[in-house]
């Protein structure tokens, strides 16, 4: 089965370059206009990869590491293409969409991962290994049924991979580390592991208990001394990393901030229960970058 990674950020180019060595067929989807191959270097080596557009012929693997403010149009995209049968989704996107399980097509995965990796030019940076996770995205279709063939190529390439048949909770845990994280890099303009020398250790307990109460009216129990263990264990474990936020300010893109701070905090508001930290936090990244 032939795979298609859409996205070239870190992550997209991590993974292609890294299902390309376990010997898979992989293309990548560019936005226009589009040359017929691609190269993309990582720790020194050069990787070339045909290209591909939409509609596609043969069935194939999807692996959409992209910004959450591109999903809608993405899978409007998609839908109008018609995939073919037998093809796979996985997607992978920081952040939360307000009506995410109205856009998300049944069938599609999730893949969560705290890897970290950074794009510098044509080259990527896999700055901070971590592990990942695989699960249905539609709620209702949680289960244990792991789809064995996405999940032993996923694995052979970046492995950890874990199959997670909760994994809206690993999604929640994933945005606390983003928000808890994210935001001060760009605010102190550091790498992650600067972090551990700034002050932001009380601001990250106030983020962690306004999320925790949001998960929880979600139905996704979290704990507020867990999400500030491990934002801090994932600065340690990427702390030569820049994160995503801070390339998207660097380089003049949008941000993925709406959907991180700035979910929590419409979501606590729409709720009746305010969550000011990450609403001053989603503010102030605003007003830090160009969009
Ligand atoms: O968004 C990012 O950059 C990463 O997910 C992480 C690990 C939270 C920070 O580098």
């Amino acid at each position: 089965m032939q795979w298609l990674v859409i996205g070239q950020g870190a992550i997209g180019s991590l993974m292609a370059i890294n299902l390309q060595r376990t010997g898979v067929k992989v293309a990548l989807k560019l936005r226009q206009p589009q040359p017929e191959s691609v190269t993309i270097s990582l720790d020194q080596q050069t990787y070339s990869f045909a290209t591909q557009s939409l509609p596609l012929t043969e069935p194939t693997h999807i692996f959409a590491a992209i910004k959450a403010y591109q999903v809608t149009e993405f899978l409007a995209e998609l839908k109008q293409s018609l995939l073919p049968i037998n093809s796979t989704l996985v997607l992978s996107y920081n952040g939360m969409l307000d009506n995410e399980q109205e856009v998300l097509p049944a069938g599609a995965l999730h893949w969560v991962t705290t890897h970290g990796a950074y794009r510098d030019g044509a080259a990527v940076i896999h700055a901070g290994h971590g592990e990942s996770w695989l699960g249905w995205a539609q709620v209702e279709q949680a289960s244990n049924r792991r789809p064995a063939e996405v999940f032993t190529a996923l694995n052979n390439a970046l492995p950890l991979l874990n199959w997670s048949p909760a994994i809206h909770q690993r999604r929640w845990q994933k945005l606390a580390m983003n928000c808890l994280i994210n935001p001060f890099t760009v605010i102190h303009q550091c790498r992650n592991g600067e972090l551990l020398h700034q002050q932001v250790l009380d601001e990250q307990y106030a983020l962690a208990e306004e999320l925790v109460w949001l998960a929880h009216h979600h139905g996704v129990l979290l704990q507020v001394e867990d999400l500030v263990q491990q934002a801090q264990q994932v600065i340690h474990q990427t702390a030569n990393n820049y994160s995503s936020m801070y390339m998207d300010v660097k380089h003049g893109r949008p941000t993925e901030i709406d959907y991180l701070n700035g979910f929590v905090a419409r979501q606590s508001m729409q709720a009746g229960h305010p969550a000011p930290h990450h609403q001053a936090l989603w503010h102030r990244v605003r007003e830090l970058s160009l969009y």
